[in-house]
């Protein structure tokens, strides 16, 4: 996707040929500042911290922290060490240990003095990889938001979208906005309304700025207009990013989720989630076994923005005292969700249509 007329991918092997390049979204909507990964530790730091977040692109941050952590070394030892190090750094998207598991199954039977160049190359494909998926999920996507917009010829079609799917959660394009990208790209009419998606904003700070350097119309709305939007009539579809589908089709995404698809069946508004392939966790039979992050308490007592003079500041919102908490993500049952977009067609949110469509992948979970 574009930044002011240049394009960029949220992660990228640097000109050196070995350092790291990504975006840091901690700084958005206000800076738009590279940081330089060198080290296994630091792409490990880098997702803990969220300077890359959203399941897809955390997967190939840590491809490619495994590809910095070979440099170091390229022992048996040292690939179990990244391993270990990396996995750790959040629990909730299986994109990491997807991710993980697919770079130590190639690296193992090497020799140690091919596993650098071989690990480079395996980050990129996986890189690449992530690419073309989401752009066969904007094609599988886009007749939904054409069969919408032939209903209402003229009219806005109006997608409501939470937290950041985007091309910034991935490599590029995004999961839920592909489809999103694609139908504008094409000249469908969209709005999106943007959930700010407390408690870190990720609607608000980067939703809003990807869909507004792309030029799609959008608004952003406090976590709990969407309810009110769909009974007037004014949501025609819901499009939601997931960091761990269980074999059933429960989804798992950013807390808030769960009550957009409540609001989205009362409403008859249809609810869809949109995946590459290695969010499925076959191995769980449903979403309670997803491992909910808890993170810290002031991202919710606190808010960080840019004051009206240009100074970024954090203010304290809370009473000294009162206690708060931080679930990070909840799970959304398959019997809301209409339809898992993915790079195979748009599936019916059960096991039947989740294993017929990636056979390869229950093989794996099996492993
Ligand atoms: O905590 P985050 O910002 O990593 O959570 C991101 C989300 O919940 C996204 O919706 C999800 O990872 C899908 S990203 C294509």
């Amino acid at each position: 996707m574009k930044v002011d007329g240049r394009h960029f991918r949220s992660i990228w092997c640097e000109s050196d040929g070995w350092s790291v390049g990504a975006i840091d979204q901690r700084r958005l909507p206000h800076e738009f500042i590279i940081a330089r990964l060198t080290t296994c530790a630091e792409a490990a730091e880098a997702i803990r911290a969220m300077l890359v977040r959203g399941a897809p692109l955390i997967g190939a941050t840590a491809a490619y922290g495994m590809a910095l952590a070979m440099r170091e070394d390229s022992s048996d030892a040292g690939i179990e060490r990244a391993y270990q190090t990396l996995v750790v750094t959040r629990p909730t998207a299986i994109n990491l240990r997807w991710a993980l598991e697919e770079m130590r199954s190639v690296l193992r039977p090497l020799a140690p003095g091919l596993r650098t160049e071989a690990a480079y190359a395996l980050a990129a494909g996986i890189a690449d990889g992530d690419v073309g998926i989401n752009q066969s999920i904007a094609q599988n996507g886009l007749p939904l938001t054409e069969a919408i917009a032939a209903r209402k010829p003229g009219e806005v079609v109006n997608i409501l979208t939470h937290c950041n799917a985007g091309w910034l959660a991935t490599v590029d394009w995004g999961t839920a906005t592909a489809p999103i990208y694609l139908a504008h790209d094409r000249g469908i009419r969209i709005h999106v309304w943007v959930d700010e998606t407390r408690p870190r904003n990720q609607g608000a700070s980067l939703t809003a700025w990807e869909l507004g350097h792309h030029g799609v119309p959008h608004t952003v709305i406090a976590d709990n207009t969407g309810g009110h939007l769909m009974q007037h009539g004014l949501v025609d579809m819901v499009i939601v990013g997931t960091d761990r589908v269980a074999a059933n089709g429960d989804v798992c995404n950013k807390i808030g989720t769960y009550l957009k698809a409540l609001a989205a069946h009362d409403n008859g508004v249809p609810f869809y989630v949109a995946l590459p392939s290695p969010t499925i966790d076959f191995g769980i039979v449903d979403g309670s076994h997803v491992p909910i992050e808890q993170r810290a308490g002031d991202e919710v007592s606190e808010m960080t923005g840019r004051t009206r003079d240009g100074r970024i500041e954090t203010v304290r919102i809370v009473p000294e005292g009162s206690p708060v908490a931080n679930y990070a993500f909840d799970v959304t049952p398959a019997r809301l969700v209409t339809g898992l977009i993915t790079e195979r067609g748009v599936l019916k949110p059960d096991r039947a249509s989740l294993s017929a469509a990636f056979p390869e992948r229950i093989a794996t979970a099996a492993e």
